[in-house]
């Protein structure tokens, strides 16, 4: 075919000799190319990846935006989708990048379909985000499987069936982030194992019921979101004087317990409980936490809400519908 070529057009020699440069120096490993190809046609061939094009090489030429190669092994090692228009899948090619450390999906909506068990071949992967997508299907078991991977976002996603007790070995995770899907089913006892180290975790915004596993007790979190889920009991353990907890998103659910015994970590800033079946009192304790956010609307507290500090910080929007609370930003106790 090249003689052909030649032969037909000889002005052709001089760009098939440029060609041939071009790939003897070329950076791009064929495997990682044909691999990046196939995920460009399982996105639909997204405009935004017009620069992916076999001809040139995916490590010097493709948009920097979307990828990156190492320098000393030339293999791909992160992937990155910002706000595409595609309408497509995420290709099983995905795990044919075996030196990926990052795959980051965000805000590529009309990505659909499940999150391909291949994933489970990228061993190095310590970054894995595909959020702000429809992307569906289950949180996979096998993302246990990535043993290295120290941050999981799949938040704002259509991800259905219950939370995999499986995650639990993934022992480097310090971030997980499952909020804003469908998830249904409990929050695995298991997930205690990853304490200390996950400190992060966000599951928010999802159809999750039962209890909150007491295997939490002593564990502090930076931040926990359990809002807008179906959850139940006493969650009073999240809470203690010793924890290093800065926020806890707890709102819409249905937890029950005595306010007035809780204690709080100094750095505690952000605290929401509205809508819950929460009692007691508010303890004066309250007035030395910097809080940011403290909302106990739609509660069933009773009492004087303590006076000073933070605490006349928010509007009564952040106290009314309660049993009995009064003092300002409520009217005055009788
Ligand atoms: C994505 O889906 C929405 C809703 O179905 C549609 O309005 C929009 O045009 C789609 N975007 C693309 C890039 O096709
Ligand atoms: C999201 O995915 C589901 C199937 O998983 C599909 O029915 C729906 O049309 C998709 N929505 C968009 C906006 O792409
Ligand atoms: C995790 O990463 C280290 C360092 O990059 C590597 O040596 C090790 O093989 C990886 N672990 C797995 C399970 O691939
Ligand atoms: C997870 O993804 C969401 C949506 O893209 C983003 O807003 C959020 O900051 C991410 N989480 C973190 C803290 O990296
Ligand atoms: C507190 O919660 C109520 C809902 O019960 C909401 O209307 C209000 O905006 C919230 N305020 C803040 C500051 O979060």
């Amino acid at each position: 075919m090249k003689l052909a070529v030649v032969s037909i057009l000889p002005f052709s020699l001089f760009f098939l000799s440029q060609l041939s440069v071009l790939s003897l120096s070329e950076r791009c490993n064929p495997k990682d190319k044909k691999a990046l190809l196939e995920i460009k046609k399982g996105l639909g061939n997204p405009y935004d990846l017009i620069t992916w094009d076999p001809k040139t090489d995916c490590c010097t030429d493709w948009a920097k935006v979307t990828l990156s190669c190492d320098d000393k092994t030339n293999r791909v090692t992160t992937l990155s989708f910002f706000n595409i228009d595609s309408v497509g899948h995420l290709s099983p090619a995905i795990g044919d990048l075996p030196y990926l450390q990052s795959l980051d999906i965000d805000n590529v909506r009309n990505l659909s379909g499940p999150i391909p068990p291949t994933i489970a071949k990228l061993s190095k992967l310590t970054f894995l985000r595909i959020s702000q997508t429809n992307i569906s299907g289950p949180v996979p078991e096998f993302l246990s499987k990535l043993k290295n991977i120290t941050y999981i976002n799949l938040s704002y996603g259509s991800l259905v069936g219950t939370i995999p007790p499986s995650l639990s070995q993934l022992t480097n995770l310090e971030f997980l982030r499952l909020d804003r899907n469908k998830l249904t089913g409990t929050i695995p006892q298991s997930l205690s194992k990853l304490a200390p180290k996950l400190t992060y975790l966000y599951l928010g915004h999802n159809q999750l019921t039962g209890i909150v596993p007491t295997s939490f007790t002593g564990w502090s979190f930076d931040t926990i979101d359990l809002s807008r889920n179906m959850l139940e009991g006493d969650i009073s353990f999240l809470f203690g004087k010793d924890k290093t907890t800065y926020e806890m998103l707890l709102d819409h659910n249905k937890f029950a317990f005595d306010f007035s015994k809780l204690t709080f970590g100094k750095g505690l800033w952000r605290l929401d409980l509205n809508h819950n079946k929460i009692y007691g009192s508010l303890p004066p304790s309250l007035t030395k936490q910097p809080w940011q956010l403290f909302n106990v609307s739609y509660n069933r507290l009773c009492g004087k809400i303590p006076q000073g500090g933070s605490m006349q910080r928010c509007d009564q929007h952040c106290y009314f519908h309660n049993k009995c609370l009064c003092d300002a930003p409520l009217p005055p106790c009788k």
